[in-house]
Parts: C-alpha cells; structure tokens; sequence
C-alpha cells in the first residue's frame, strides 16, 4: 500500500511563511512526521510539490500504477482550478483534500473548493497533524490501517 502526499504552490516555505496560520514545521519535517505515522500503520509514503498547476495534473496522472491514494494539498489551487479538479476525477486513486488551517474560519475565497466534490473527504484546521490524520484516514479507506 503506497499513497502520495502531494503538495502545490507556497507550501515549499512552510516553517517561514506565515507561521501563525501554517506553524513552524517545514515541508521536511512534515514529510519526516509523516513517515514516522507511515510505519506505524504499514504504509509506503511518496512526496511531491510543486508550485506550477499543470505539474500538479501530471503528479496525479502519473500516480496510478505507483500509488493506491493521493493526499492533496492543493493550496490556493483546491480554490481555482478546474484543471486539478478534471485531473482528480479523470484519475482512478482516491483523492484526500487536506489543508493546515480551517478555510471556513478564513477569507470568503477561501471557502469554496473547486476539488471536494471529486474528493473522498477534507481535512483541516489541524496544522501538520492533519497529513498524519489524513494519512490514516485514506489507510482506512483503502483497507490497510492496522
Ligand atoms: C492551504 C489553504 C489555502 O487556502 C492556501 O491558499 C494555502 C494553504 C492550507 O493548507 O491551509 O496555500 O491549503
């Protein structure tokens, strides 16, 4: 069982950008937490992020063959883009939306996502512990959580 944690623009400064909405953790120690949660409930874990949409729709569209599920951060992109949105329906994987913080308790822009309905589920609100809930949330969902 391998699942992809898949992050999109501005989350590559985690730890210096705005710290007291994202906390202090940067993308590296999220990915080292994750892997930690990763053995703990048998998984494989891969890592992706890029700043640029359609190297986001290729990661998804790659992901098949490799991976059973893909935990998304899509960033700003979860509000605008239709093009991840296709990506996400056209794909055969179960997609987990996640975010660091409650984008209900934030900017009106905010509170639309262009990807929950062709996602499994959301998370948010939780800081870096959500890509650990998130994580086990898509294990359950795919049959592997111990
Ligand atoms: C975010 C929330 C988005 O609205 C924002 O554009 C981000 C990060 C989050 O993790 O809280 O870049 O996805």
């Amino acid at each position: 069982m391998k699942i992809l944690v898949l992050n999109g623009p501005n989350l590559n400064l985690l730890g210096q950008r705005e710290p007291d909405i994202y906390g202090v953790s940067t993308l590296a120690d999220i990915e080292s937490m994750c892997l930690d949660t990763g053995r703990d409930i048998g998984v494989e874990l891969g890592f992706a992020q890029s700043n640029h949409e359609g190297a986001l729709v290729d990661a998804i569209q790659g992901a098949p063959g490799t991976y059973d599920g893909i935990v998304l951060n899509a960033g700003a992109y979860t509000h605008s883009s239709i093009a991840i949105r296709d990506a996400i329906s056209a794909t055969t994987l179960p997609v987990l939306e996640l975010h660091l913080s409650n984008v209900h308790a934030r900017e009106g822009f905010r509170h639309h996502s262009m990807i929950a309905p062709v996602c499994i589920g959301v998370i948010g609100g939780f800081g870096a512990t959500g890509y650990l809930l998130a994580l086990r949330a898509m294990a359950n969902h795919l049959g592997a959580d111990r």
